[in-house]
């Protein structure tokens, strides 16, 4: 990836080729044991610098803490998810991502790691995403400890879900037009 291919705007966020994947494999933890040249190069990280490391390690403070808490207890039930996630890089510039994370297994069936595959968020999706995530966010950090933020904010979104009665991957799906269910292709 050419340094070009990465733009900086006014507000400091980081864009990247709609081309490009950022891809990330760790252990059973969540410890970094792999990450390709475009996580490198746009983490801002060195590779010696992410390999070992937690991936919270881009962690962002305006991610609400239930959509790890959804990834986690996902991926632990050995199932794939999808979700937008906002990052932040060694700078401390912010980057959105689309995230497809997947439990990697041995001959035997167990987990043995994850792995994660980024893409260009879709423009159209981002709004929503945003709007959910700042109401997310809100209740969390209104709640007495962590704990009570993510059960309340997790409520608030399995509520949403079942109110319009669609699964997370359907409601994740239905953000975009790109990439909404039955959406011509
Ligand atoms: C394969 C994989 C990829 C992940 N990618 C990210 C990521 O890009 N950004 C991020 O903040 N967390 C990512 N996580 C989740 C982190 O492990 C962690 O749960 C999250 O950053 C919240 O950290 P905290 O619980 O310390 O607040 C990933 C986890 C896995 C298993």
């Amino acid at each position: 990836m050419s340094l070009s291919s990465i733009s900086s705007a006014a507000d400091d966020e980081i864009y990247f080729d709609e081309e490009s994947i950022i891809v990330s494999k760790t252990d059973r933890r969540g410890i970094i044991t792999y990450a390709n040249d475009v996580f490198i190069h746009v983490s801002g990280y060195a590779e010696a610098q992410l390999i070992g490391q937690p991936h919270n390690i881009l962690r962002h403070s305006d991610m609400p803490a239930c959509v790890f808490r959804l990834l986690w207890d996902t991926l632990e039930a050995g199932r794939e998810i999808f979700a937008y996630v906002l990052n932040r890089s060694r700078e401390g510039r912010p980057y959105w991502v689309f995230a497809h994370v997947t439990p990697s297994f041995d001959s035997s069936g167990q987990i043995v790691g994850y792995h994660s595959s980024r893409r260009v968020p879709y423009p159209d999706a981002l709004p929503k995403v945003k709007a959910l995530y700042a109401e997310l966010l809100r209740m969390e950090r209104a709640a007495a400890s962590r704990r009570e933020g993510i059960e309340v904010s997790l409520q608030f979104l399995n509520r949403t879900l079942e109110a319009a009665g669609i699964s997370y991957g359907e409601f994740v799906f239905s953000l975009s037009a790109s990439t909404r269910l039955g959406a011509a292709a």
